[in-house]
């Protein structure tokens, strides 16, 4: 089992805040005031503030967005509104955002790593995106983007509640055992191992007897496998990262791999890619009578 990665918070640094900035506040707030998040939040292991970007567009109507410049559907989020709303952050009395996040289907992919890091944090603030997402000039005002996989939905908000959940439940005190997520898929570099509970056997398919006997050596063992084979067999990608044993490399000569692939999986690692360069825009916005949005 791997060590705990994040060191966690010391005792004065207090909850972990979450800042969402987003047009639809109403989205996110009913899911995180349920379950175990309900329940951290309560216990003060973590705040969670929605804020309205539509409290920060200056014009009557309190629009927020507009047409692209250079033509082409949908509206854009405008970069003053997304500024107001960081800059109104710091108003509000917490510690300034260790992360300033935008989500895009064009930032880097989160992963648990991100969320390892994240729970020792004491406050990350996100900008949910809708429409075209925001004017590309938005990107200079945070420290990343972040996607949460290859594909698009309407809104940042969906997004923002996996980053929510995942961070959270690393945070210290926030699961009832501390040790529940360790060997989780990713948390350990390799997928979980498989479980099973009650009835010990189901249409004649019975749990493993090895799991059944009470030898923890061999339980951990026989799991440690599992993990190996699952990760083999769906995720050999993950295995350069997994921090192999000689024992799991026996194992997974046994399992199939070959002396090739482990020795490129037991290579040190590759130095992490850079991050994507910022685009810049060109031209006059296109007028347009109505808002159109795409997607939404
Ligand atoms: C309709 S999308 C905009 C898509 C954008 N035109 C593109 O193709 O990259 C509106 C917003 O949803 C959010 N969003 C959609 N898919 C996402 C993903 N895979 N990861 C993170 N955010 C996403 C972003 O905040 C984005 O600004």
């Amino acid at each position: 089992m791997k060590p705990d990665p994040s060191p966690g918070p010391d005792d004065a640094a207090g909850p972990l805040h979450f800042s969402f900035l987003t047009l639809f506040p109403e989205l996110l707030a009913p899911f995180a005031a349920e379950a175990i998040l309900g329940k951290a939040r309560a216990r003060g292991l973590i705040e969670v503030d929605l804020i309205n970007l539509r409290d920060f567009a200056e014009n009557k109507h309190l629009k927020v967005d507009d047409t692209p410049y250079g033509g082409g559907a949908g509206m854009v989020i405008r970069v003053d509104v997304a500024a107001r709303a960081l800059k109104g952050l710091s108003a509000r009395g917490l510690p300034p955002p260790d992360e300033v996040i935008l989500f895009s289907p064009a930032g880097e992919r989160f992963t648990q790593a991100h969320a390892e890091e994240w729970a020792t944090k004491r406050h990350l603030a996100f900008l949910c995106g809708r429409y075209e997402g925001f004017d590309a000039r938005t990107e200079a005002l945070v420290t990343r983007e972040l996607s949460v996989g290859d594909f698009v939905m309407m809104g940042g908000e969906a997004a923002a509640a996996c980053v929510l959940e995942a961070v959270a439940r690393l945070r210290p005190g926030v699961l009832g055992d501390a040790a529940s997520h360790q060997d989780d898929s990713f948390s350990s570099g390799l997928l979980d191992y498989p479980e099973y509970t009650r009835p010990p056997e189901w249409e004649g398919r019975a749990v493993p007897e090895v799991l059944r006997g009470g030898n923890h050596a061999a339980i951990g063992r026989w799991r440690r496998e599992r993990a190996l084979e699952r990760t083999l067999a769906r995720r050999p990608d993950l295995l350069p990262g997994a921090a192999l044993t000689p024992q799991d490399s026996a194992d997974l000569l046994a399992l199939g791999a070959s002396a090739e692939q482990l020795a490129a999986w037991n290579a040190p690692a590759p130095p992490a890619p850079k991050r994507p360069r910022r685009r810049s825009g060109a031209g006059e916005p296109q007028e347009e009578a109505s808002e159109r949005v795409s997607g939404s």
